[in-house]
């Protein structure tokens, strides 16, 4: 076994160590800084010649010069294997779930708790053969993870060709215990076992292909899969100011994502934020199983009360745990608030190493990481040919809401959605908050382009009107141009606009959107003949309400089909013939 690198720490400066180290270190592995009984596990982030700089993962308190650090010769990495599946892990994947309220739902410093149940027993059902050849990736058996076939696969790390000399039976085992062994052409063995690690920051490569999407993830939300969709294996941000809305759309999306597996990754959260994720977030529903939404989630958290580079690695273990199921043949939707607090972290940690700052004192390669995190989104062909996705939703929160900061800007360069929640919408309570006009998406809508356009035209034309009325006022505004004015408020209220604590209509299905999305235009189109502008508000007043009732009603209910009658016969009673 190679001899392990040691080093003696040179410089402190707050999280960021600099040590002189006498064997080999490479970029990015782990090490432990020793501080008496305690090791704190570190990142190199930078070698020049025989000196390292390393980022501490934890509080770097009490750490000075001339204390010993051991480098581990291995990359930051996960455990991946079965019963990931409802866990909350923080940014270093140690499990937070079992942590006693009382501890703050945080670990003591140098405390590393192993991620996975080792003890557990698992059915396990082999796929492969004795005599099979296998690849990195290849599905060699599986077993069940809540209600998901969870399978083994071939290490992802193996090269070339592998023949099966050995495999399990079908019955229970543990996570640790031999699935199979492994013997390539030059006569070399590998054990498998239904774990093993990955390193964070490297994409599992283990597919034919990335494919280009066309199909839309419904969120269940009007405004997104109709006016702004998300595909399957994209991108997508969600902007927005302070307390604007966007951790409430995440959830909402979280609930609600046509996705098999939901990852959230809540970094440099207000503490008592975190904490109210693992109290809540655990007992909610899932409207799709019938379970509770945690059966296929894995949170991934810290808080800004935690170390920098804690945060920094959380995005990257959670975009990690994504691509293994992906390589499972699921769809996984991965949501990351806020990735601004995450850049928040890069900026920090540059800053120290003293690195030439760029725009707003963010280092150069702001945007090159935010392209690698993004870039790990995608629909893949695998090996096998099965097909599974990681769709990435990050939130930003620019500071003051300004859109025009580099956080904001690089991502919008990468990403195939856009999103924004502005100040004015969240003020006037119009949720969710993004604003129509000037969000967009590259994807494929739920709902035909005609009728689309037709509904954007009314909004950008109502909003003009709405501008012009500011000025001129509501008698110096034509009737013809008041009356598209109540059309775009009207198309706000029953549709853009929707209820997520509504049990009926914080999620409306793609049939739904569909349905309800052409009787909507149809309104849109219809001229109607009111004899003055306050005919035309009542008209609009009472059939919005009318709508709104309509939304809260579950679909093809008979209620669903009373209010639907109601509609049609309002609508009616003022047709221009
Ligand atoms: N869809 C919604 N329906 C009703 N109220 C909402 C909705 N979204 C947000 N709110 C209200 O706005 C508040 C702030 O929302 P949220 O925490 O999601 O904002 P945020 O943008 O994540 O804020 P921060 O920038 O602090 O992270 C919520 O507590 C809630 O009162
Ligand atoms: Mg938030």
């Amino acid at each position: 076994m190679q001899e392990i690198s040691k080093g003696k720490i040179v410089g402190v400066n707050g999280n960021m160590l600099t040590v002189e180290f006498d064997e080999h270190v490479i970029q990015n592995e782990v090490a432990y800084a020793i501080l008496g009984e305690t090791r704190l596990k570190s990142e190199v982030i930078r070698i020049r010649g025989k000196r390292a700089d390393l980022q501490v993962f934890e509080d770097a308190q009490g750490l000075k010069e001339g204390d010993m650090v051991e480098f581990t010769s291995e990359l930051l990495s996960v455990e991946l294997g079965p019963g990931l599946l409802t866990m909350v892990f923080d940014g270093l994947q140690n499990p937070l779930n079992d942590l006693a309220e009382q501890h703050g739902f945080f670990l003591k410093r140098g405390v590393y708790l192993p991620p996975l149940d080792y003890a557990k027993i698992w059915e396990f059902t082999p796929i492969s053969k004795v005599g099979d050849k296998v690849r990195a990736g290849d599905w060699m058996g599986h077993v069940p993870e809540g209600i998901f076939k969870h399978y083994i696969m071939a290490p992802f790390n193996l090269h070339g060709e592998w023949e099966v000399v050995e495999i399990r039976p079908a019955g229970g085992c543990n996570s640790r215990e031999t699935i199979a062994r492994l013997k390539n052409s030059r006569g070399d063995e590998r054990r498998v076992t239904m774990t093993q690690n990955w390193p964070v920051k490297v994409p599992i490569p283990c597919y034919r292909r990335k494919l280009l999407s066309d199909e839309t993830m419904s969120m269940q939300l009007r405004i997104i899969d109709t006016f702004f969709p998300v595909a399957v294996g994209g991108t997508f941000c969600t902007p927005g100011p302070f307390g604007a809305g966007k951790t409430v759309l995440q959830h909402t999306m979280s609930r609600n994502a046509e996705a098999d597996i939901v990852i959230v990754a809540a970094c440099g959260e207000r503490a008592g934020e975190v904490v109210e994720i693992l109290r809540e977030f655990p007992h909610l529903p899932d409207p799709r199983t019938g379970k509770t939404l945690i059966d296929r989630s894995i949170i991934v958290c810290n808080t800004s009360s935690m170390p920098v580079a804690a945060r920094e690695a959380s995005v990257y273990t959670a975009v990690t745990l994504a691509e293994y199921y992906r390589q499972m043949g699921l769809n996984c939707l991965l949501l990351a608030d806020s990735t601004s607090r995450w850049a928040q972290a890069l900026r920090e940690m540059s800053g120290r190493l003293e690195e030439i700052p760029g725009d707003e004192a963010f280092p150069a390669y702001l945007e090159s990481r935010i392209a690698s995190f993004y870039e790990r989104a995608g629909l893949v062909e695998l090996n096998s040919g099965e097909r599974g996705s990681v769709t990435i939703g990050g939130a930003v929160s620019p500071a003051g809401g300004n859109f025009e900061e580099p956080v904001t800007q690089a991502t919008l360069k990468m990403v195939g959605a856009f999103l924004g929640l502005s100040r004015e919408r969240s003020d006037a309570r119009r949720y969710p908050a993004i604003q129509p006009l000037d969000s967009w998406s590259h994807y494929k809508s739920l709902v035909n382009a005609k009728e689309l356009k037709i509904a954007r035209n009314v909004l950008r034309r109502g909003s003009e009107v709405s501008q012009m009325m500011k000025v001129v006022g509501e008698e110096g505004t034509h009737i013809d141009d008041f009356e598209l004015y109540l059309k775009s408020e009207f198309l706000d209220y029953v549709y853009l606009q929707q209820n997520t604590f509504d049990e009926v209509d914080q999620g409306c299905s793609p049939e739904r959107q569909r349905y309800m999305f052409g009787k909507i235009v149809n309104i849109l189109e219809t001229k109607f003949r009111f004899n003055n502008k306050d005919v035309a508000r009542r008209f609009f007043l009472e059939l919005r309400q009318i709508c709104i009732d309509w939304n809260y009603s579950p679909f093809k209910s008979p209620k669903f089909e009373e209010l639907e009658a109601k509609i049609d016969a309002k609508v009616k009673e003022l047709h221009h013939a």
